[in-house]
């Protein structure tokens, strides 16, 4: 068994080199044919990463950026982005989301972009770079440890990466805290719905990549309701089934006629939404939180400045 430790490590290790193949154009090529597709820079295209933007999203980015799409929806198609807001994306990897929400909020807003793999913030460095747009920020750190002030952010949007924290109630009260009384949190994660026996649920969280463990959908909305947020929802926006991850399964020795009962229709990656009450501020504790994050946020576009701390849980994926 992984420590929380080696597990981030070996999440680190594989987006440095799925960034570094993007980088070097040997990412492989799009699945479903067309300009849409994005494909996996984690080995070839697959079912959950591929065809998520339209071609108007996909011409409004470099191509690097959309080569280097690993999300599983498109946080930005479903947010709702005013012109003048501030935007957080958690876990940006290669900055297509970061890129897509600064157009969306213009010149006059502004859009984060935090991760901790040096090799992705290169990356989306660089896409920043060609895209020409001056109102994009990239920050290295943890989702666990967001280093933004309390209060500070209108929206937060993140693409399949939250799945990937061992601490998702830590991250959920970290979203919170940098939220502004009213913020929105708007996020694509895979979801389970309804029981799956273990050991199945092992296997498909290890296809998709949840190495940490995808929640069920119930367990989602609780979980976004114990951390202070209201008006919690998701809207599936992609079902997986047995086909889907045939050749992942089979490779497991895994009997496909009996786990197709078991599986299909019960993992999904979904849009989910909540709301920080309007008069809600972050409270003391988070408030010393911000006040230490703040201390050791990190700009990558300053990349002389220090990371957040190495301590807390940890992520992985498995693709
Ligand atoms: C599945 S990829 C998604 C990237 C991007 N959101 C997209 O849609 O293409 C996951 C990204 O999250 C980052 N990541 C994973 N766990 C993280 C954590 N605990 N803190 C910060 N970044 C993390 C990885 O470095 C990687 O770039």
């Amino acid at each position: 068994m992984f420590t929380d430790t080696s597990v981030k490590e070996i999440v680190r290790q594989k987006y440095g080199e799925a960034a570094q193949r993007v980088g070097q154009g040997t990412s492989g090529s799009c699945c479903g044919g067309g300009t849409t597709g994005a494909s996996s820079a984690l080995g070839g295209c697959d079912p959950i990463t591929s065809n998520l933007y339209d071609p108007a999203q996909a011409g409004a980015v470099p191509e690097t950026a959309m080569l280097a799409s690993l999300g599983c929806g498109n946080p930005t198609a479903l947010a709702e982005l005013k012109p003048g807001e501030t935007v957080l994306d958690l876990g940006s990897g290669g900055g297509i989301d970061v890129l897509l929400s600064a157009r969306r909020v213009g010149p006059t807003g502004t859009a984060y972009g935090l991760d901790m793999t040096d090799e992705m913030l290169a990356l989306a460095q660089e896409n920043k770079r060609q895209s020409g747009l001056a109102n994009v920020h990239f920050l290295k750190g943890e989702i666990e440890h967001i280093p933004l002030p309390a209060n500070s952010v209108d929206v937060i949007i993140s693409n399949c990466v939250i799945n990937l924290a061992a601490d998702k109630d830590r991250v959920l009260a970290e979203a919170l805290r940098v939220l502004k009384p009213g913020g929105r949190f708007a996020v694509s994660d895979v979801v389970v719905r309804g029981e799956v026996p273990p050991a199945i649920r092992r296997n498909m969280e290890l296809w998709i990549g949840c190495v940490a463990g995808a929640l069920g959908d119930r367990e989602y909305l609780d979980k976004l309701a114990r951390a202070g947020f209201t008006d919690a929802g998701i809207e599936i926006t992609r079902v997986y089934n047995v086909d889907d991850a045939r050749e992942f399964l089979a490779a497991q020795n895994a009997d496909l006629q009996q786990l197709a009962a078991q599986v299909d229709g019960k993992f999904a990656s979904g849009f989910i939404r909540a709301t920080k009450p309007a008069g809600a501020l972050a409270g003391l504790a988070s408030a010393a939180a911000a006040g230490m994050a703040s201390a050791a946020a990190a700009s990558a576009d300053e990349p002389a400045t220090a990371a957040a701390s190495c301590c807390g849980p940890s992520a992985c994926c498995g693709r």
